[in-house]
């Protein structure tokens, strides 16, 4: 890979077994989705990463990911299948179409820092939104709950052996929080091969409920298999 590719990029290949590791499963994530959904027959995939949860989706439907790193998106375009397409593209100007489902999961929202971009970001999104389709948002850190631990360490085997991943986290004065991650293969004490790091803001329930006002939207919640709570907003 060259040098060209973020951080994120360079350990995309790693992605699919230190999830599984973490207990977060795209084929499971990807059929809780459809069922709770109602089987939808477009999706749209905000902040797509390497396109894991809609290359594992249970049903041959229209699916469309973006992302705005470049590399995620190439990592992600080697997934090929007649109906999945993956795309550059910002939360602010997402493809265009009408989606009965858009989804942004593993708090993608929450790397936009400032709560006004974050707005005009769910707004664009739900521009997106066929009538009586649905924007599902799995919340990441809310300010209200959070207890994140300072460090974790996961381990898994990949197909070039070993590898673990120390995940440290603090939080700044305006409590965004920094999560960097180091890669290791081997065992904890070897070098570090990639590292990188996530800031991501921590918002509450309210705030994002306060986006979806009835009587346009009706908001529910469920929550992801091995990860965090689903904000369910169906356009009404
Ligand atoms: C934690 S990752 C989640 C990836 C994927 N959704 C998943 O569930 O594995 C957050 C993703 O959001 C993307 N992202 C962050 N800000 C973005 C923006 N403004 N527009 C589009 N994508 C963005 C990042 O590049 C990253 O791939």
């Amino acid at each position: 890979m060259s040098d060209q590719l973020s951080a994120h990029a360079k350990w995309a290949g790693l992605s699919d077994g230190l999830y599984l590791a973490k207990g977060r499963c795209p084929s499971t994530i990807a059929r809780h989705l459809d069922d709770c959904l109602g089987q939808p027959e477009q999706v749209l995939d905000a902040g797509c990463g390497t396109g894991a949860v809609l290359a594992s989706w249970p049903r041959d439907i229209e699916r469309c990911g973006f992302d705005h790193d470049p590399g995620l998106v190439q990592y992600a375009a080697q997934r090929t299948e007649p109906k999945l397409r993956f795309e550059i593209g910002t939360f602010n100007q997402p493809p265009a179409g009408s989606f009965q489902s858009v989804l942004a999961l593993f708090a993608a929202l929450q790397y936009v820092l400032d709560d006004e971009a974050r707005q005009r970001a769910v707004l664009a999104l739900q521009s997106r939104v066929a009538h009586g389709g649905a924007l599902a948002i799995e919340l990441g850190p809310d300010p209200d709950t959070m207890h994140p631990p300072a460090a974790t360490w996961t381990r898994w085997r990949a197909a070039d052996g070993q590898w673990w991943l120390r995940r440290a986290m603090a939080s700044t004065e305006d409590q965004t929080l920094v999560i960097d991650f180091e890669f290791h293969r081997g065992g904890p004490a070897s070098p570090v091969v990639h590292r990188d790091t996530h800031r991501i803001q921590p918002v509450t329930r309210r705030w994002w409920i306060a986006l979806f006002p009835e009587p346009s939207w009706a908001v529910r919640f469920d929550h992801i298999p091995g990860g965090g709570p689903l904000l369910i907003a169906t356009r009404t």
